[in-house]
């Protein structure tokens, strides 16, 4: 596997390196490549990505990526849509559970779902006319665009529950008629039991009743906001994992941003990451590897070494060296 590991920006700087930590425990065989991309690449280059950067990661198999801090440049276009976009990942995964002796904002373990968000168009198409009294955003939902959306979350419901809850607003938005439509249909031709419900509702309801949701898909815009609010479920935005896959293909990334608040006090959690890295590894067919991960994170969690944002008092280093101390004792 030839794996392009972007560091990024802040915390991203700090929990990246844990999880490369992780993969060099692990022994697998995987070239690194380093790429530099982001806010200090920009105040140093006045560029965040360049083109040349963009083949770099098409030339590697995956992304390991961190966060970025968005440049203060009203002109400045987000290098993760210009990466989603140029590499074609079309579908963001982020699976919602509880994590062992992790309490979320309901004190509730008995959830566990996976949002699917369409990555390339909605509202976060790109298209936008500013102006000084009125701008514009232009939301594109395309026939192709929904089914390869619909058919990547049924794919992933038959090895589950079966059961897509597809998310939308038709009822106020006409682009979302198509997008209910063709998701239903897909559904259906992949005898996937399905049902609908309007965004608004759907917030209320993954808080009130998330243990009835198994894949949920959604747009672009929809799907962030509902995963964002999800993780508070799980125990915050410190432990939430994501990929996005394309054919390709695929980056994984903690849901996080950047953390100017905590970055480099050494304390931001390195879970969501690490997890991240396990996702990678289960699209790569490392399964076994992905285990072992999963395992040696419930491991730090049970024993308590934990980062000061899930009540913990360890720092980021020592959550990873836990983490990797299991992995090494295990492979003995
Ligand atoms: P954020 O996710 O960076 O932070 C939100 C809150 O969660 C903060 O209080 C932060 O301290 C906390 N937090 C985040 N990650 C944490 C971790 N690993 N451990 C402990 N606490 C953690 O979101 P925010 O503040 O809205 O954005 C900061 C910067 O990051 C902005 O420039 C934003 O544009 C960028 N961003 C980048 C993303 C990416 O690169 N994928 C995603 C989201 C935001
Ligand atoms: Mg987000």
């Amino acid at each position: 596997m030839r794996l392009a590991i972007v560091e990024g920006d802040g915390v991203g700087k700090e929990v990246i390196p844990v999880a490369v930590d992780i993969l060099d425990a692990l022994g697998l065989e995987v070239e690194k490549v380093p790429v530099e991309l982001g806010y200090g690449k920009w105040k140093r280059t006045g560029l965040a990505i360049t083109d040349e950067d963009i083949e770099i990661l098409k030339s590697c198999d995956c992304v390991l990526f961190g966060a970025i801090t968005t440049p203060p440049d009203p002109n400045y276009k987000s290098v993760l849509l210009s990466i989603r976009k140029e590499l074609d990942m079309y579908a963001n995964i982020r699976p919602i559970r509880p994590l062992p002796s992790v309490k979320g904002i309901l004190d509730r373990s008995d959830f566990n779902f996976v949002i699917v968000r369409e990555n390339t168009e909605g509202l976060y198409s790109g298209i936008e006319e500013i102006g000084e009294n009125v701008s514009t955003t232009k939301r594109i939902i395309s026939r192709t665009g929904s089914a390869r959306i619909a058919e990547y979350a049924c794919k992933l419901a038959k090895g589950r529950r079966s059961d897509l809850t597809i998310v939308h607003k038709s009822n106020v938005m006409k682009s979302d008629k198509l997008f209910l439509d063709v998701c239903r249909k897909v559904a259906a031709a992949n005898e996937v039991k399905e049902h609908d419900e309007l965004v608004d509702s759907m917030a209320y309801k993954l808080l009130v009743s998330p243990e009835k949701y198994d894949v949920v898909v959604t747009t672009n815009l929809f799907g962030d906001i509902l995963s964002d609010m999800s993780a508070a479920l799980a125990g915050g935005l410190g432990l939430l994992p994501s990929a996005n896959i394309g054919e390709k293909h695929a980056f994984f990334e903690p849901v996080h941003g950047s953390a100017p608040d905590i970055a480099g006090e050494g304390i931001a959690n390195p879970i969501a990451a690490v997890l991240s890295l396990k996702m990678l590894l289960e699209w790569n067919g490392n399964t076994e590897a992905a285990s072992i991960v999963e395992e040696a994170v419930d491991y730090s969690l049970n024993t308590g070494i934990r980062t000061p944002d899930l009540g913990g008092s360890s720092s980021t280093k020592e959550v990873g060296s836990a983490i990797v101390n299991y992995i090494r004792s295990k492979s003995n």
